[in-house]
Order: structure tokens, then sequence, then C-alpha cells
């Protein structure tokens, strides 16, 4: 099932039942950033007015599911803006939310020379989840890397003293380690982005990679799971839930992107499953 919805996600969420969605994948609009192409807030207002829909992604959020948000705080005059640092601590002390992890997306840097800092090559990816962290939907080998030579030869190491956190290769079943083909991944995920706000401005000013969505997807969820995105936009997280079957509901506020959403998840090749729209 495909459910693409165009309206204002603050009040369409409110039609998804409790407990019903397995995975969020969303990019909200930054703060103060693309006044001119889509509704957005300033970074003053910006935790007061994200938190009405904290509230909701956490009642139809399952226990077992996970909540993932990109977003990144801009630069004003030489300094990065602390917003996000307060929207990530709001929806844990304010919301309610368990805060799982932070990941880096490590993207194609945007050339420049800019004062006292460099390129920005990196956006973060908040995870966070409504029950226990330890029992969220989980497939750490999903996206799993071959065993590298000097991983498995680390195993037939002297190990020397267990840390108190059990952390490290003691306490570990190190014949186990070097029977596995694959590699768990790092919180660290490289992909680059295919489009930019320059050559792409006809279809989003803000796409982000299908990679990116795919890693989240299939290492939170399992086929026919339920995923959302409340800020669809072109409707990135949309065409990899339909490719790798699982159900997608979207909502996009802009007609002009709900159209362009719905053209790239409707194509052929993106997937099997059928759709039915509602149109806010
Ligand atoms: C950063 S973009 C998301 C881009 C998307 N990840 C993609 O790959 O195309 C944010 C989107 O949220 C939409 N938006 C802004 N306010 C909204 C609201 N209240 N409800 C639903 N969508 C909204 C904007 O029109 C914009 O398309």
């Amino acid at each position: 099932m495909i459910k693409l919805i165009q309206g204002d996600c603050f009040e369409k969420i409110k039609d998804i039942p409790n407990e019903s969605v397995d995975l969020i994948f969303t990019s909200p609009p930054y703060a103060d950033r693309r006044k001119k192409c889509y509704e957005g807030k300033s970074a003053d207002e910006y935790v007061d007015w994200f938190r009405p829909l904290g509230i909701e992604i956490k009642r139809i959020l399952k226990p077992t599911g996970s909540f993932f948000l990109n977003i990144k705080p801009h630069t004003n005059k030489g300094e990065r803006n602390l917003y996000v640092f307060d929207l990530v601590c709001d929806l844990k002390r304010n919301v309610g939310f368990m805060f799982v992890d932070e990941f880096s997306w490590e993207k194609n840097a945007f050339p420049g020379k800019l004062k006292g800092r460099f390129k920005n090559a990196f956006e973060p990816v908040y995870h966070f989840t409504t029950g226990n962290p330890n029992q969220i939907n989980f497939n750490p080998l999903a996206c799993g890397t071959p065993m590298k030579e000097e991983s498995i030869a680390r195993t037939y190491r002297k190990q020397c003293g267990a840390p108190k956190s059990g952390s490290g290769m003691t306490g570990m079943n190190t014949t186990n380690i070097r029977n596995l083909k694959l590699a768990r991944p790092s919180n660290v995920i490289k992909v680059n982005n295919v489009s930019n706000q320059f050559s792409d401005k006809q279809l989003h000013p803000a796409t982000f990679p299908e990679g990116l969505v795919e890693f989240f997807i299939k290492s939170f969820t399992n086929e026919n799971d339920t995923v959302l995105d409340p800020f669809m936009g072109s409707g990135t997280t949309g065409i990899v839930a339909k490719k790798l079957n699982r159900n997608f509901i979207g909502i996009e506020l802009e007609e002009q992107y709900f159209e362009i959403a719905k053209k790239r998840i409707e194509a052929p090749g993106n997937g099997r499953v059928s759709l039915r729209y509602e149109l806010g």
C-alpha cells in the first residue's frame, strides 16, 4: 500500500492510527532556508513549531519502530546556529523520545572558500525510538560490508584486559567473528548527492539520495512494514520504500512537489505495489 497525501503534515498525521508506523525517515524544511521554495520557520521559533509534530510522531510510531531526522543547522555571520541541538534535546526531554544514536551522512562537499571553516561534507541523522532501544527492529547485516582481512587477523591476537563496558573484542566469540562473511556497517554513511539544487532545480531544491534512505529502511524495517515521510518533497523515501516492498505514507504541503513525488513513485521500475491517493 502506498498512500500519498497532499496537505499539512501537522494536521494530516492526526488521521494515522496509534502505534501503526514502523519507520519515519524525514528531512524537514531547515530553519531560515529556501524561503522562496517552500514554507519554513525561523531558528528562534523552530523547536516550538516542530513539537506538536514530534508528539504525533511519538503517538503513531510502534515501540519497535525508529524515527530518523535529517537536519543540519546553517551558519550565520560565521557562527553555526544551535537550534538543531535544542530540537534534539526537546524531542528527548519534552516530547519523551529515547535518543538512540546520531548518524553522520558523508556526502560530496559544496565547493567554496569559507572563512574560518572547511567545506561542509556531512549532515547528521538523529535516531529516536519510543520503546526500549535494545528491542527495536534491527537488521545489522542488511547493509553489511565484506569482512576485511585485517579485521579477521585481529581476532587471532592475544587479548589483554577486558574493559568494564564489555566493548571491544574481549568477551566476544572470536571464532564466530572469523566465520562471518559480512561486517556490520558503522554509523557513518557515505552516499554522494546525485542531484543538487542547481542541476535539478526543476525537480526539487533539497532531494536526498536514494542510497541514504535505503540504508535506514533496510537496516531498521522488514518487508511489508510501514514507512512514513511527513515532509515528502519529491518522494525519495517513497521510491525506496516501494522498491523494497515496504508500505509507504507520504505527506507533502506544496502541490508542485506533491505532483513530482506522485510521478516519481508511480514510474515503472519503482516497485510493484498498488497506489492509493488522497488529496488534501
Ligand atoms: C527538505 S524538503 C524534503 C525533500 C525530500 N527529502 C526529497 O528527497 O525530495 C522538505 C519538504 O517539506 C515540505 N513541507 C514544508 N512544510 C510542510 C508541512 N507543514 N507539511 C508537509 N510538507 C511540508 C516542503 O514543501 C518540502 O518539499
